[in-house]
C-alpha cells in the first residue's frame, strides 16, 4: 500500500469519486453537481488517493456563516486507518481559513462508524441528527 495523499479534487477525479460513493450509497448523477462544485469551491472538495485510486472523499459547504460537511466517505478496505479522521482535519483546516465558526453535518444515529468518528475528534450530537463542532 503506498502513501495516503490528501489534495483537492479535480474534475478528472469525479469518475473515481462516483465509483467509491457507489460502495454505499445508491448511484445518482451527480457528474454536473461535482463538476460546478469543483470548479466554483476549489479546495472544498477533498480526496484522498492512495495505490493510484481515490479511496477516500469529503465535501464542504460555507454560506460565510457556519460551514456543512457532506459525501463523507472512505473505501471499505482502506477503514480504520486513520483517513476519515484526517479528511475531516483538511476539511477544517480549509473552512477555517475561509471565516468558518464551526461547521454542521447530519448523520443517522445509527450509523455506528460515522458516530464513532464524529465522538473521537469532538463533534457535540444536537437534536435531528445533526452534529457540530466550533472551529
Ligand atoms: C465513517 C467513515 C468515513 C470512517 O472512515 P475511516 O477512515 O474508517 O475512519 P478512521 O479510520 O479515521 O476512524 C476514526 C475513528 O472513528 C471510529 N470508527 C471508525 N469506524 C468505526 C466502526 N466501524 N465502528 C465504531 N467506530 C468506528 C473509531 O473511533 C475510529 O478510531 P480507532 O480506529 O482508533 O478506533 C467510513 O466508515 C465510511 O466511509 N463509512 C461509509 C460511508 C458513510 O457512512 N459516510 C457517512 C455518511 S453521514
Amino acid at each position: 500500500m503506498s502513501e495516503t495523499i490528501y489534495r483537492n479534487a479535480t474534475v478528472p477525479d469525479i469518475p473515481g469519486m462516483l465509483d467509491l460513493w457507489r460502495c454505499f450509497w445508491p448511484p445518482q448523477s451527480y457528474e454536473a453537481n461535482l463538476e460546478r462544485k469543483i470548479t466554483k469551491d476549489p479546495g472544498l472538495v477533498c480526496v484522498a488517493e492512495c495505490d493510484g485510486k481515490i479511496v477516500g472523499t469529503i465535501i464542504g459547504g460555507f454560506d460565510d456563516w457556519w460551514a456543512w460537511i457532506y459525501r463523507v466517505a472512505v473505501r471499505p478496505e482502506y477503514q480504520r486507518r486513520g483517513i476519515g479522521v484526517r479528511l475531516f482535519r483538511e476539511m477544517h483546516r480549509r473552512l477555517a481559513a475561509r471565516g468558518a465558526d464551526g461547521v454542521c453535518l447530519i448523520a443517522s444515529p445509527s450509523n455506528k462508524s460515522m458516530c464513532g468518528l464524529l465522538k473521537k475528534i469532538g463533534y457535540n450530537e444536537k437534536e435531528d441528527r445533526r452534529f457540530s463542532l466550533v472551529l
